[in-house]
C-alpha cells in the first residue's frame, strides 16, 4: 500500500512537472521528498546502471592522477561509490563530474574512507578514548574530523569500529571501546552523533547536506572481535546469546543514534560468513530493527567467501551476500561482474537488486550529493584550534595511572629528568594506525613536551637506548644508565610501534620485546626512580614489568598533540582520571579474560589456575588519581517507576580531581544466567579539593535491569539485585535492591 502511494507520488510530481512544462524529472526536484526522488529515479534506471551503484571501487593511497591515470579510467561512469582519501580537490572534483556527466542519469558518486580517530590530524586511538569515559569529548572531535572530512570531499566514514574485544592478541582491540558491550554502544552513539549530528536520529539530515556532517558506518557487523585466538580474518565461535547479549548491542546503540551505514565483517560467524549472514544482516538488521540505510562489505569480503569455503566462485559470492543483505561490494568486483547475469538466469530477483539500489540512492540523497555533488570552492573551515585542544583534553582523560608507589609522580622536586627509551622521541608510535592524512612528523614526543614542560625547571636529558624492536643503538643501554646515574628520575617510554596494532597485526605475545625489558631492568638497577610510560594499542602483559617501575602510566596512542598532556600528568598540571575500559591480563594463559563473567559453578577457590594468581594485573575500571578519594553513602530507593541511585565522593587531596564513576548492577538470579556484573551507566564529574559530590544514576528497570535471551527478546524479572557504584566491580561499594 506504502509503495503504491509512494508511486502514486512519483506519478503525481512527474505529471505535475510534466503539466508545468517543467522538464525537470522528480529525483532532481530538491523540495520533493527522498522517497519520492528515490522511486522516480529507481524507475528510470536500466539493471546495469542499478548494479553499478552496489560497486564501490578504490583511487587508493596514491592520488597522483599521473600515476592513477589507468584507474581512474577503470571506474565505470555511474558508479556507487569509490574510496578516496582526499588531498586533490581538483582530482575529487573532475572524478564527480565525469560520474555526473559521462553517466545517463547523472548520479553523483559518494566518496568514502577510514577517519577512524581523526583525519589532518589524529586524536587518541578509540581504546584510549573509552578509557576516559568522556563520550562528550568523542562526539565532539568526530564531530570537527566530520567537517574536516567534507572540506575534503569526503562524505561517508567507515568509523566507528565497535567491535567489543577481550583479547589483546587481536591487533583490531585499538579500533574498538574495550571488553564490554555498555561502553561500546555508549561510544557509538557518541561517535556517531558527533560524525552525523543528533538531528540525523529524527530523520533530519540537514547538518549531512549542508555539508557540515558525513555518513557514518558502523563497523564490523557483526562478532568480529570474537576472532578465534587473537589471528585475524578467522572463525568466531559466538552463541545466539552472545549475538544478543554481547556483540550486536553496540549496533544497536549505533542504529539508535541515526547511523546511516554499516558495514559488515570479514568473520565467519560460527559457519556463516557475517558478509553472507542473512540472519545478522536481514533479519536482525532489517526486520527487526528497521535499519534502512546501506550496509557495505568490508574490503573483499564477498570475494573472501570463496576463500572461506562458502562459495565455489565469485559468482556464487556475488549472489549470497547480495540476498543476505550486503547493498554495496567493496572491492571483488563481484557484483558488476555477475549480477546481471544473475538475474538473467533468475538466481537473484531485480526486485533485490532494487531495494538495495534504492537504500543506495536514499544516502545519497540524504548527503545532498544531488544538489552539491562537487568540493565548492568555499574555504576550508579550520577546525585545527578545536583540534588541537580537543585533542590534548582526550589524551589527558585517557591516560590511565597504573602505579604509583611512593608517589613518584607527579615530579615535584627533581632538577635532572633522565627521558630514555625507543619511544620517547618517536612521534610516529604516538600517531597510531589508521592515521588517515595525519603527518606523523608533526606529531609531538613525549620528549619534546617533557621538555617543554619543565622548561626553566629541570635539566632534562636523552638517550634512546634501543629502537622499537629492542635492538640496542648506538651508546645503547650504558649510555642510558650512565644518564639513570646521573639523574633525579628516569621517565622511560616503552611499548608498542604504530602498526602492531590495527588490522593484521596479532600477537600471540602481547609484551615488550625482549630488547626493552633488558633497558628497563639495567635501569632499575641504577637505583634512580623510575617512571615507565607505556605506549601502544592493546593491554600489553606486564607482569614482568610491573615490579621494576615505581610508577606506571599508560598512554595509549595519543595523536598528533597527546603528548602534551602526559607531561602535564608527570608535571601535576594535570591529575590523572583515565579508568581501564579493558583488562589486563597477567598471562597470555588468562585470555580471555574480562570483568563480566558468569558465577562459577563451585565456590571460590574451585576451578582456579594452579600455576598462578587468576586475577587480572589490572581489572577492568581501574585507575588511580593524585587525589585521595573516597566513597561513601551509596544509596538507592524508589524514583516513580524506577529507581534513584546516589553515592558520594570526597576529595580529600589538595589537587582538583575528576572521577569516573562506574554502575554495574548483578542480577543474582534470572531465566538466564548473568554475569557476576553487568555495566549499566557511568559518570565523569569534577571534584574539587577538599570538597564531597554526590553521583547519581536513575535506574529505569526496563532498560537496566532487564536481560535479552538468546532469540534477541527482552526479559525483566522481579526478584534480588545489586547494585555498585565505584571503579573496578570487585572494590565498588553495593548496596541491594529487590524488583517487587
Ligand atoms: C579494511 C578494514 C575496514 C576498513 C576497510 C576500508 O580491510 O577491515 O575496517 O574500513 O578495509 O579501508
Amino acid at each position: 500500500m506504502a509503495h503504491s502511494l509512494l508511486l502514486f507520488g512519483v506519478a503525481l510530481v512527474s505529471a505535475m512537472t510534466d503539466a508545468g512544462a517543467i522538464l525537470t524529472p522528480a529525483y532532481k526536484d530538491p523540495s520533493a521528498p527522498v522517497e519520492v526522488r528515490v522511486e522516480d529515479l529507481l524507475s528510470r534506471m536500466t539493471l546495469g546502471e542499478k548494479v553499478l551503484q552496489l560497486c564501490q571501487y578504490s583511487l587508493g593511497k596514491d592520488i597522483n592522477v599521473n600515476n592513477m591515470g589507468e584507474r581512474l579510467s577503470r571506474i565505470p561512469s555511474g558508479s556507487g561509490a569509490v574510496i578516496y582519501r582526499g588531498g586533490d580537490r581538483e582530482l575529487r572534483n573532475s572524478v564527480q563530474r565525469r560520474m555526473m556527466e559521462e553517466s545517463r542519469l547523472g548520479i553523483p558518486l559518494v566518496f568514502g574512507y577510514d577517519a577512524i580517530h581523526g583525519y589532518l590530524t589524529t586524536y587518541q586511538v578509540p581504546l584510549g578514548q573509552a578509557c576516559s569515559w568522556d563520550t562528550s569529548l568523542t562526539a565532539r572531535l568526530c564531530s570537527a574530523v566530520a567537517q574536516e572530512l567534507r572540506d575534503e570531499g569526503i562524505e561517508w566514514t567507515f568509523s566507528p569500529m565497535v567491535d567489543v574485544c577481550r583479547d589483546p592478541r587481536w591487533g583490531r582491540i585499538v579500533e574498538g571501546y574495550g571488553e564490554d558491550p555498555y561502553v561500546n554502544s555508549a561510544f557509538a552513539a557518541a561517535s556517531v552523533t558527533g560524525y552525523q549530528g543528533p538531528e540525523a536520529a529524527r530523520g533530519d539530515y540537514s547538518r549531512l547536506q549542508d555539508g557540515r556532517g558525513v555518513a557514518a558506518c558502523i563497523k564490523h557487523f557483526v562478532g568480529y572481535g570474537a576472532s578465534e585466538a587473537g589471528r585475524d580474518y578467522v572463525y568466531t565461535e559466538i552463541s545466539d546469546q552472545g549475538l544478543w547479549e554481547t556483540w550486536m548491542p553496540p549496533f544497536k546503540a549505533g542504529l539508535e543514534a541515526g547511523a546511516m551505514s554499516v558495514m559488515s565483517a570479514f568473520n565467519d560467524i560460527s559457519g556463516i560468513p557475517a558478509s553472507a549472514c542473512s540472519y545478522t544482516l536481514t533479519t536482525v538488521l532489517r526486520d527487526k530493527w528497521g535499519f534502512d540505510g546501506v550496509v557495505v562489505s568490508d574490503w573483499g569480503a564477498v570475494e573472501q567467501l570463496c576463500r572461506q569455503g562458502y562459495c565455489s566462485t565469485l559468482k556464487d559470492a556475488a549472489a549470497a551476500a547480495l540476498c543476505a543483505g550486503v547493498d554495496i561490494d567493496m572491492q571483488s568486483s563481484a557484483y558488476d561482474s555477475f549480477l546481471e547475469q544473475l538475474v538473467s538466469e533468475g538466481r537473484v530477483g531485480e526486485q533485490v537488486i532494487d531495494e538495495a539500489v534504492r537504500r543506495v540512492l536514499r544516502l545519497k540523497f540524504r548527503l545532498g550529493l544531488f544538489e552539491h555533488p562537487y568540493l565548492e570552492p568555499a574555504a576550508r573551515q579550520d577546525k585545527g584550534e578545536e583540534m588541537k585542544e580537543a585533542c590534548e583534553s582526550m589524551a589527558a582523560e585517557s591516560s590511565v595511572l597504573l602505579k604509583n608507589d611512593s608517589a613518584l609522580l607527579p615530579l615535584r622536586s627533581c632538577r635532572r629528568i633522565a627521558v630514555i627509551g625507543p619511544l620517547a622521541d618517536d612521534g610516529d608510535a604516538l600517531t597510531g594506525c589508521w592515521r588517515a592524512g595525519a603527518d606523523a612528523s608533526m606529531t609531538q614526543t613525549i620528549l619534546s613536551a617533557v621538555r617543554q614542560e619543565f622548561d626553566g625547571r629541570c635539566k632534562v636529558g636523552f638517550v634512546r637506548g634501543c629502537d622499537v624492536e629492542g635492538n640496542p643503538d648506538r651508546g645503547g643501554i650504558s649510555a642510558a644508565v650512565r644518564l639513570s646515574s646521573r639523574s633525579d628520575v628516569v621517565i622511560l617510554c616503552l611499548g608498542e610501534g604504530a602498526r602492531w596494532s590495527g588490522e593484521n597485526a596479532s600477537r600471540q605475545h602481547p609484551r615488550l620485546p625482549e630488547g626493552q625489558l633488558r633497558l628497563l631492568k639495567a635501569l632499575r638497577r641504577t637505583g634512580t626512580p623510575l617512571a615507565l610510560v607505556l605506549v601502544g594499542g592493546r593491554p600489553l602483559i606486564l607482569s614482568d614489568v610491573v615490579d621494576d617501575a615505581d610508577a606506571i602510566l599508560e598512554t595509549w596512542q595519543p595523536g598528533t598533540y597527546g603528548a602534551r598532556s602526559v607531561a602535564g600528568i608527570i608535571s601535576g598540571r594535570i591529575n590523572p582520571s583515565g579508568r581501564l575500559a579493558v583488562t589486563f591480563p597477567r598471562s597470555e594463559g588468562q585470555i580471555p579474560i574480562y570483568y563480566g563473567r558468569r558465577s562459577p559453578a563451585r565456590d571460590a577457590g574451585a576451578g582456579l589456575y594452579k600455576d598462578g594468581s587468576s586475577e587480572p594485573l589490572f581489572p577492568f575500571g581501574y585507575g588511580l588519581s593524585y587525589s585521595m578519594l573516597e566513597y561513601s553513602n551509596l544509596r538507592v530507593g524508589k524514583a516513580g517507576d524506577g529507581f534513584e541511585a546516589s553515592v558520594d565522593v570526597t576529595n580529600k587531596g589538595s589537587l582538583d580531581a575528576q572521577e569516573v564513576m562506574l554502575w554495574y548492577i548483578r542480577d543474582v538470579v534470572a531465566g538466564v544466567t548473568r554475569p557476576m556484573y553487568e555495566l549499566k551507566h557511568f559518570e565523569r564529574l569534577d571534584v574539587p579539593a577538599g570538597e564531597t559530590v554526590t553521583f547519581s544514576w536513575s535506574i529505569d528497570p526496563g532498560r537496566d535491569l532487564s536481560f535479552v535471551d538468546r532469540k534477541g527478546e527482552r526479559h525483566l524479572e522481579s526478584g534480588d539485585f545489586v547494585i555498585y557504584a565505584g571503579g573496578p566491580p570487585a572494590t565498588a561499594l553495593c548496596c541491594p535492591l529487590t524488583l517487587p
